[in-house]
């Protein structure tokens, strides 16, 4: 077997995690889910998951991968504890079925880019949504993104991941920001950040129940967590670096880049009467949008910025949920990196078929990865590493840390206790959600 690959640099692997934590999660949902839960309210409760929920796992994730220099599912092996290696079976299972959906949306996006050249979303926003999300468009253009993908992993760690993440992060800033600038000067711009940032306190407090499990989903999924994709990323580093000093950098900017989309969306939308969607459901974004950058003024050459943005976060997410499975392969057969990352390119891309012709199973798909997988490989994480392997992983987490043992102690007991509580809380607002929607359930029974 060749040697394992380790980032080149320190910043290396923050522009990577970084690129892998921004995605559609930030510029597609964020704005949708915050404007239609809430507003600023939601933002408060959401930033509370971030950071005290999100960042703690994240570090889990973090030492388990430096520890074990290995892949989500060999890393519980290597660190003694074989027999929850099926934690991260449940990691690689997960990111493979996202990645077959994401990369549908990801077709989207590139369908938009072509829309925005060719004008094809002017007329009608609504009928080009329907033509390109689902059917043989939709299934050509889910071909070309997970081809992209593939061709960027099978380069590998660092010619590929990390040398693609270095232009596509300040890339995808510089865009975003220049386009933020720009909508500032739209007619509406300051009612679409009036609507954008103004608390909605009614709603948080009418409907805890219904705010904090999105919130909580969003923050994992924003952070790339429970998916093992932390874990194979962190695996690539050298124990110099400082965990909770690369950890805090990685959440800030991922949260920046969400709120900065906000500050872009909310002024394209408001520049337009009506234009506001009802919910934030799988099209509504794309619709809304193209309808809006067809009537205002530069709107095309707006638009196509926003979908070059949107693409190039979406494409540097999917390279580490195609990693999380090509590491594994590749670790446990010896086989090269270019056919694993090309016939597990495949396979993501047949799994993916039928969420291109239907949106409805796409958002099957999206209800069983937000309810079910997720939280439940979020919760086994959290207890692995603070019940299971706990001494070891809180002496890794000091290796290099500018934080101070202390820190490790607090984060322990955080991981231990308040972790599991919150998930376990999460994921049974979560079933029962699955439930309902499947009609097993007639109404919710807690906190209905
Ligand atoms: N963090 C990505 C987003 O916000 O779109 C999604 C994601 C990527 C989730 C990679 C999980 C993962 F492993």
């Amino acid at each position: 077997m060749s040697e394992r690959e380790t980032w080149t640099s320190r910043v290396g692997f923050i522009l990577a995690a970084v690129g892998s934590a921004v995605g559609l999660g930030n510029i597609w949902s964020f704005p949708f889910q915050t404007a239609t839960n809430g507003g600023a309210a939601f933002l408060v409760v959401y930033l509370v998951a971030v950071f005290l929920i999100g960042f703690p796992v994240m570090l889990g994730e973090f030492v388990i991968g430096r520890r074990s220099e290995r892949n989500a599912v060999e890393a519980f092996r290597a660190l003694g504890f074989g027999e929850w290696s099926i934690v991260g079976g449940l990691g690689v299972l997960s990111s493979f079925v996202t990645l077959a959906f994401y990369s549908v949306v990801g077709g989207w996006v590139l369908s938009y880019i072509v829309g925005s050249v060719t004008g094809g979303y002017l007329g009608d926003a609504g009928a080009y949504f329907g033509t390109v999300s689902a059917g043989p468009i939709a299934v050509a253009a889910h071909a070309v993104f997970m081809a992209l993908t593939v061709a960027i992993v099978a380069l590998g760690v660092t010619d590929g991941i990390e040398r693609a993440t270095k232009l596509m992060v300040p890339a995808i800033f510089v865009l975003m920001g220049g386009l933020a600038v720009w909508v500032s000067t739209l007619d509406g711009a300051g009612e679409g950040y009036a609507y954008y940032l103004s608390p909605d306190v009614g709603v948080i407090t009418g409907d805890l129940a219904g705010i904090v499990p999105p919130a909580v989903g969003q923050a994992f999924f924003t952070l790339s967590l429970g998916f093992g994709a932390m874990i194979a990323y962190s695996s690539y580093l050298g124990r110099d670096d400082s965990l909770p000093a690369d950890g805090s950098a990685i959440v800030v900017v991922n949260t920046l880049v969400a709120l900065l989309a906000g500050f872009v969306v909310f002024p394209v939308l408001f520049a337009i009467e009506g234009s506001i969607p009802e919910s934030g459901g799988a099209g509504t974004a794309f619709t809304a949008l193209a309808g809006a950058f067809s009537q205002i003024p530069g709107g095309r050459a707006i638009g196509l910025g926003f979908f070059i943005v949107l693409l190039l976060a979406a494409l540097s997410s999917s390279i580490s949920l195609l990693e999380v499975s090509t590491s594994f392969v590749a670790d446990r057969t010896g086989y090269d990196r270019v056919p694993t990352a090309v016939g597990l390119g495949v396979l993501v891309a047949l799994v993916g078929i039928p969420t291109a012709l239907d949106t409805g199973v796409l958002g099957w798909y999206n209800d069983v990865v937000f309810n079910l997988l997720l939280p439940l490989s979020v919760l086994f994480i959290s207890l692995f590493v603070g019940w299971v392997a706990d001494d070891q992983l809180a002496a890794e987490l000091n290796l290099g840390s500018s934080f101070g043992n202390g820190f490790s102690t607090v984060w322990l007991w955080w991981i231990r206790i308040v972790i599991p509580v919150a998930i376990g809380g999460t994921l049974l607002l979560g079933i029962q959600s699955l439930l309902v929607k499947a009609g097993v359930l007639a109404a919710p029974i807690v906190l209905g």
